[in-house]
């Protein structure tokens, strides 16, 4: 599901990035992780500039790690969210947008319950915009966070097998994990329900050889290198076609996590549904669980994406 338009400039989709861009841009998140933690003094890249948050879906992780990103940058930011801005008086996106841009800010991250809507307005303003996940498309910073604790953890991803389970029909973090792993050569096996993955994700199987489905989990435990597990997106009608014993076929318990390959990755993008897609014992206890991780990998990938599209607007 491309949405047309290219990276350049903005930062709108993992999709049609380059190997060598995807790992420029790691290389620098790696590179903010120590002004991230607050290990090092913060940065100036923004110092005078204001980003601007608009945020029309609800959000933590992402929301939040943007304004610190900004912060640790040296830049300021606000935050507009759906809920007391005039979208409820029926402004749209764009409009939002245009008028953000006249009192100038310098960039504009937006989250937006539409899919190619953050491309929507780049196409419209003249500042850089930052996709922070817009419907069932694409999440890049996800993505990107993703991809760099999987590689502090396991080095890298050439070759290695990654599985993605769950609501892939609805999930932006999967369409956005996937791209940037086959990117880096990394095989893919998307896993779930047949209402959740089935043919209709086949866009991305042309494209990318190394991408595979599976309906079945627990076949799948002993090749894996890592395991992302999703939610079911209720808010898009997810559970629709689900059977009850989701759980029981598809979740990550401390038995699955222990039929996994030694050494082995889980991730959650968050939020986490306990019980359901994950157990409380994997979540916290399992050694190999990178979930906080990939939150503090969130502010210093989310650094980087900042800081090239500054860059690129100099
Ligand atoms: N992973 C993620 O996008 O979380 P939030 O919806 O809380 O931003």
């Amino acid at each position: 599901m491309s949405i047309g338009l290219s990276n350049t400039k903005h930062f709108l989709q993992i999709e049609g990035l380059s190997r060598e861009h995807l790992q420029s841009l790691l290389a620098a998140a790696k590179n903010n992780l120590a002004v991230a933690d607050q290990r090092v003094a913060r940065k100036d890249t923004l110092a005078g500039r204001v980003i601007a948050n608009l945020f029309f879906e609800d959000s933590t992780r992402t929301r939040c790690s943007f304004e610190t990103a900004v912060h640790r940058l040296g830049g300021e930011v606000f935050t507009l969210a759906a809920s007391g801005s005039s979208a409820s008086k029926g402004e749209s996106l764009v409009d939002t947008a245009l008028n953000i841009e006249a009192m100038g800010v310098s960039g504009l991250v937006i989250r937006s319950t539409i899919s190619g809507g953050p491309a929507m307005v780049a196409k419209r303003v003249s500042i850089p915009v930052i996709n922070a996940g817009d419907g069932r498309h694409e999440h890049p910073t996800q993505g990107l966070l993703d991809l760099l604790t999987l590689q502090e953890s396991l080095g890298p991803l050439e070759g290695r097998r990654v599985a993605i389970v769950g609501d892939i029909a609805n999930s932006r973090v999967a369409r956005s994990a996937a791209h940037g792993l086959a990117i880096l050569g990394c095989h893919v096996v998307l896993i779930g329900p047949p209402t959740l993955v089935n043919k209709s994700h086949q866009e991305m199987i042309k494209f990318h050889k190394l991408i595979t489905i599976s309906h079945d989990l627990d076949s799948n435990l002993r090749d894996l290198d890592a395991i992302m597990m999703l939610r079911l997106q209720t808010e898009r009608a997810a559970s629709y076609g689900v059977s009850s014993d989701y759980r029981t076929l598809y979740g990550l318990t401390m038995e699955r996590a222990l039929r996994l390959k030694t050494g082995a990755v889980v991730l959650h993008p968050g939020p986490v549904n306990r019980g359901v897609e994950i157990d409380d014992a994997v979540a916290d206890e399992f050694g190999g669980t990178r979930i906080l991780r990939q939150v503090t990998h969130g502010v210093a990938a989310r650094m980087a994406v900042l800081e090239e599209v500054i860059r690129l607007q100099l």
